[in-house]
């Protein structure tokens, strides 16, 4: 029976079955230590000719890193020097009796470690070096925090909807959009589930989905991917913005409290400070903070209708500061700047129920009170210079009774990012296509438009 790395704790004395592959090797003389990782973990296997047959002594002399190779072997505990309490395993050691190669590999074009590796290097070689162990916990984390968002929604009485990918209308508006022919017509690919999961509120009243969403990004930046993973809520019978805001908050405390859970040891490679989370996270809204950002640094950018990145920086370290928080919200962007579907603050229509949260500087949600009257989403459609007959289907929902709901789309590689302080959002997506790039460079690096 095969024995996991991580388990070769409970097991000394005992003869074990290993799996996996070489992390490392290094040799001391004749002996050969090679790190061994597995799905759980990495353990420390020794080599010494002595203990083994002839063809595992063999065997022993050619396995490089990424071969794949069974172990039986002994777990001794380690000698009181060799112990490294800062690895899962570090107390223990397999002896091994038997080496058998299970799949060999090509010597590798790089070093997994390296910390130097640019970008592009990196991209171009992510079926290897997505097996470093800094990647692996990347995205180790990065499941878990899909996983404490479904566990936490589950718990609030949410439902898990799948939206569709190809889509006939651009919910959000703008530009980007990426258009795509289907048969004999044309669609697009769904910048969010925005339509489908409050078309769905009126079903469920609570929903979330967790799903890729398109952006036809015309730049490069280090926030920006053409295919991000989108964790989306929807929920009915709110009062106002707030109570999508509350619970977003809510929701992010338990996906820390998981994290610290379940990914410690993933954490600490990343040097990961738990951000600052307080009881009640501060926030502000557009006009207030553009007011504070010129009395404290004299940039007057009062009547802009978003936040620049900088500014948003700046109002990161800001809340951190006064706040002694990594997160702020800022609400009431202005209604003609939001999507058409946005609620109008009823004391002031020019500005809407909508809100940003900031995370350590960066927006990694976007969100608010949603049009739940079908006659005021209409005439917002009409408003913005939109057809109504384009959003026909869409628009039934609110025909039927919709009560006042509102939700957030939140980006799982931005938030991902902010958390690890991981500086490009590219390190934080599993396979990212940007400008230049679907996996391969499909155009020069330097290329902008
Ligand atoms: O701010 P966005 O565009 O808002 C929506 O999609 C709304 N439907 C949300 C809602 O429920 N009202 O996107 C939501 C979040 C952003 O805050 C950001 O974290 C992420 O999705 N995002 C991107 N991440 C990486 N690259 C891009 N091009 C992104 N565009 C949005
Ligand atoms: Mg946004």
């Amino acid at each position: 029976m095969r024995t996991l790395s991580v388990e070769t704790n409970n097991k000394i004395g005992q003869e074990v079955t290993l799996k996996g592959w070489v992390n490392a090797r290094r040799n001391m003389g004749k002996i050969v230590f090679l790190d061994l990782r597995d799905r759980a973990g990495i353990v420390q296997v020794v080599g010494v000719p002595a203990e083994l047959d002839e063809a595992s002594q063999e065997k022993l002399k050619t396995v490089r890193p990424e071969w794949v190779v069974e172990i039986r072997g002994v777990v001794n505990a380690r000698g009181a020097k060799q112990q490294n309490p800062e690895m899962p395993t570090g107390m223990v050691e397999v002896l091994a009796k038997e080496l058998k190669v299970l799949a060999e590999a090509e010597p590798l074009p790089l070093d997994l470690e390296d910390e130097k590796i640019g970008m592009d290097v990196h991209l171009d070689y992510l079926p290897l070096t997505l097996r470093a162990d800094k990647y692996r916990a990347v995205f180790k984390i990065q499941a878990e925090i899909v996983r404490g968002f479904r566990d936490y929604l589950n718990t609030q009485g949410f439902t898990e909807i799948q939206a569709p990918k190809i889509v006939a209308a651009a919910a959000e508006g703008g530009a980007d959009v990426f258009e795509v022919s289907y048969l004999k017509n044309k669609a697009t690919l769904a910048q969010s589930p925005q339509f489908y999961k409050q078309i769905m509120v009126g079903v469920f009243e609570r929903v979330f989905a967790v799903g890729n969403c398109f952006r036809a990004e015309q730049h490069a930046t280090t926030r920006h991917l053409n295919e991000f993973t989108g964790l989306d809520l929807e929920m009915g019978m709110i009062t106002d913005h707030h109570d999508v805001m509350d619970l977003e908050m809510a929701m992010m405390r338990h996906i820390l409290n998981h994290l610290d859970a379940t990914v410690s040891s993933e954490l600490k490679i990343w040097k990961y400070a738990r951000p600052l989370l307080p009881e009640k996270v501060p926030f502000m809204t557009l006009r207030e903070v553009q007011q504070l950002i010129k009395e404290k640094t004299g940039v007057d950018h009062i009547s802009e209708p978003d936040l620049e990145p900088s500014e948003e920086k700046w109002l990161g370290e800001y809340a951190k500061t006064i706040f002694n928080s990594d997160f702020i919200f800022v609400t009431h962007y202005p209604t003609s700047k939001r999507p058409m579907y946005t609620y109008p603050d009823e004391k002031n229509p020019e500005f809407t129920k909508s809100f940003d949260l900031l995370f350590r500087g960066i927006e990694i949600t976007s969100g608010g009170q949603r049009h739940n009257d079908y006659n005021a989403l209409v005439k917002s459609m009409e408003n913005k210079g939109l057809n109504p007959e384009d959003f026909k289907f869409y628009l039934e929902a609110f025909k039927y009774g919709m009560p006042p709901e509102g939700g957030f789309g939140l980006g799982l590689e931005r938030l991902t990012a902010r958390l690890l302080e991981i500086d490009n959002v590219k390190y934080a997506t599993l396979f990212p296509r940007d400008l230049n790039r679907i996996d391969l460079q499909i155009s020069p690096p330097e290329y902008k438009q």
